[in-house]
């Protein structure tokens, strides 16, 4: 069964295993070979410690009691976005062996309503070249916005925001009520 639950600093070094394991699996021919080769997910991980405890930032894991000694499979990281009541999440990642069986749904709809009571819209910035994210959000509604360029281990890549202009409509529909 998978729960899903606040994370803390200690769930760092769990955060970037998932983290590292889902870019290199997820972002194979959009990334670098190089680059993702060379990911530390030690470095990542004391990046993670500062970003559970920032204030005004939500973190959930999601944890599944059959993945035996790692049972952290996926996370949500979220904050404030540019706009006013605008929140934005930064990173949602599943590890490939558990996408599809509705972690990434649960994550997102559990930080919705946590966020719903003190915002009023939500926006995520996905690859362009990363179809199954897209098809993921498109899916829950979102609406695709401007595209902006990255560079990412010397390669320029484009990142498209999707937007949802009524979070507590979808914090709704990912509850379950009617939207
Ligand atoms: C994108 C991601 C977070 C989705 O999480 P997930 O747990 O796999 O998705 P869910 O099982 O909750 O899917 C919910 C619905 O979204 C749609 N969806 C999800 N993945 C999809 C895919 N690969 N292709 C098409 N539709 C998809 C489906 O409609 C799905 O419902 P269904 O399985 O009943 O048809 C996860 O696959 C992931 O971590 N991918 C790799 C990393 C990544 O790209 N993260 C996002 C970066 S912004």
């Amino acid at each position: 069964m998978v729960a899903v639950r606040p994370a803390v600093p200690d769930d760092a070094a769990a955060i970037a295993r998932v983290q590292v394991a889902t870019w290199q699996s997820a972002y194979a021919g959009i990334f670098p070979a190089a680059y993702l080769d060379n990911l530390n997910d030690i470095r990542i991980a004391a990046g993670w410690g500062d970003s559970i405890a920032r204030k005004g930032h939500r973190t959930l894991v999601a944890e599944d009691d059959a993945a035996g000694r790692a049972p952290v499979v996926g996370f949500v990281h979220a904050g404030p976005g540019d706009g006013e009541g605008e929140a934005e999440v930064f990173t949602l990642y599943v590890l490939r062996d558990h996408q599809r069986r509705g972690v990434g749904r649960l994550l997102l709809g559990l930080l919705c309503r946590d966020l719903a009571p003190d915002h009023s819209r939500l926006v995520i910035r996905v690859l362009v070249e990363n179809a199954p994210a897209r098809a993921f959000y498109e899916r829950l509604g979102g609406v695709a916005g401007d595209v902006r360029r990255l560079r990412v281990g010397g390669r320029e890549i484009d990142e498209i925001a999707y937007h949802w202009p009524d979070l507590p409509r979808l914090s709704a529909a990912l509850a379950g009520a009617a939207p």
